[in-house]
């Protein structure tokens, strides 16, 4: 038995979830799991109505949970990083999930924006640190709102950090095995302390992992190689701040916003799930947006709580439904309404599909 909490937070956020909430119903009656799921209310609405974004002891209640399920974080009458920083963030810190693993794969029939590339050349998965860099929070004001004003925030990396990143991304590559190939990407010419730490690091533990090839590149060229040659890529692991950028441009790449999940993982604790994109508040409550990314998320979910099956069936189903269903993964072009694309991919669970 299987306890889930549940966030469907802003805009679309709650429509997604329900989706992803069917198929893991269907999929675990099929498999024979059991989950039992536990909503909150967190979100922009709550915030507005109560002044608050976490309740006192919501961390630590969320902390008895196998998985957090969440929509999205995101909403228009509320000021940028409130809800980011009072939730997403909070939760990413205090629960220490410091992995943020995002896959990069193009299923089939899905519009590639890059010519010439087919499902074969894009299947690639980002680690990103999810603790520390530019997203601590640490920094300030002085003289604010003169002429004077220093604005700083700073760029925070442990090597305990930074180490056990690195460590997760190299046994990530190994139980991955496909080109057993670990790119570092960063700015080592630039952020000359930061990501020496980060290299040193890398070279150090890499030692510990023979049978990974390592292999560097900066971040700006790693946009370019994304783009001209993503097929090159097997794992790539990168700080907060260039896994949170790299990986919008990897979800476009894999046919976008409504396709790209991702998961914030403690591998000794509770890890969180998501579709990557955000709230879309112009879409809410429409019927209109893509459900697959949560879909995507449960399918991660699966897969972190050990059901490697049921994981598996999940992606297999939406990728039979990307190849065969579905005219575009764009909100409102899909052909279907977000709760006909949630049934087609409960159909496709059974019986396990070949694509
Ligand atoms: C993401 C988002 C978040 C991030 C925002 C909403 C704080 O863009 O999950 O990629 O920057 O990490
Ligand atoms: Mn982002």
């Amino acid at each position: 038995m299987y306890k889930v909490a549940v966030i469907p937070g802003d805009g679309t956020g709650p429509e997604v979830v329900e989706e992803g909430l069917k198929v893991l119903g269907a999929v675990s009656e099929l498999e024979g799991l059991s989950c039992e799921t536990v909503r909150y209310d967190f979100g922009g609405e709550r915030y507005l109505r109560t002044g608050e974004v976490l309740p006192d002891g919501a961390v630590d209640e969320l902390r008895t949970f196998d998985a957090i399920y969440l929509g999205a974080v995101g909403h228009p009458e509320v000021a940028p990083g409130i809800l980011e920083k009072g939730l997403l963030l909070r939760l990413r810190f205090e629960l220490e999930q410091y992995i943020n693993l995002r896959p990069v794969r193009l299923y089939p029939g899905v519009d590639c924006p890059l010519k010439d590339k087919g499902p074969g050349d894009i299947d690639f998965v980002v680690v990103r640190e999810n603790n520390e860099g530019l997203y601590t929070g640490s920094g300030g004001f002085t003289y604010k709102g003169t002429a004077n004003e220093v604005a700083i925030q700073e760029m925070v990396n442990t090597r305990r950090g930074v180490e056990r990143c690195l460590r997760y991304a190299f046994q990530y590559c190994r139980r991955r095995n496909r080109k057993k190939k670990l790119t570092l990407c960063a700015k080592t010419n630039v952020l000359t302390y930061a990501h020496d730490l980060w290299w040193r690091a890398f070279n150090e533990v890499g030692e510990e992992y023979p049978d990974i090839t390592r292999d560097y590149a900066h971040v700006d060229a790693t946009c370019m190689w994304m783009v001209k040659n993503p097929e090159w890529f097997d794992v790539i692991v990168t700080c907060n701040m260039f896994g949170d950028i790299i990986t919008d441009l990897g979800a476009i790449i894999q046919g976008g916003m409504g396709i790209a999940a991702g998961a914030n993982i403690n591998p000794e604790g509770v890890s969180m799930f998501e579709p990557i994109g955000g709230s879309a508040p112009k879409y809410a409550g429409q019927g209109k947006i893509n459900p697959l990314a949560a879909i995507c998320a449960v399918s991660m979910m699966l897969e972190n709580l050990g059901e490697h099956q049921a994981a598996e069936r999940v992606e297999k189903a939406v990728m039979w439904v990307t190849a065969n269903k579905l005219e575009s993964l764009s909100a409102g072009r899909m052909g279907y309404s977000t709760q006909e694309v949630g049934d087609l991919v409960v159909e496709a669970l059974e019986p396990l599909p070949d694509v």
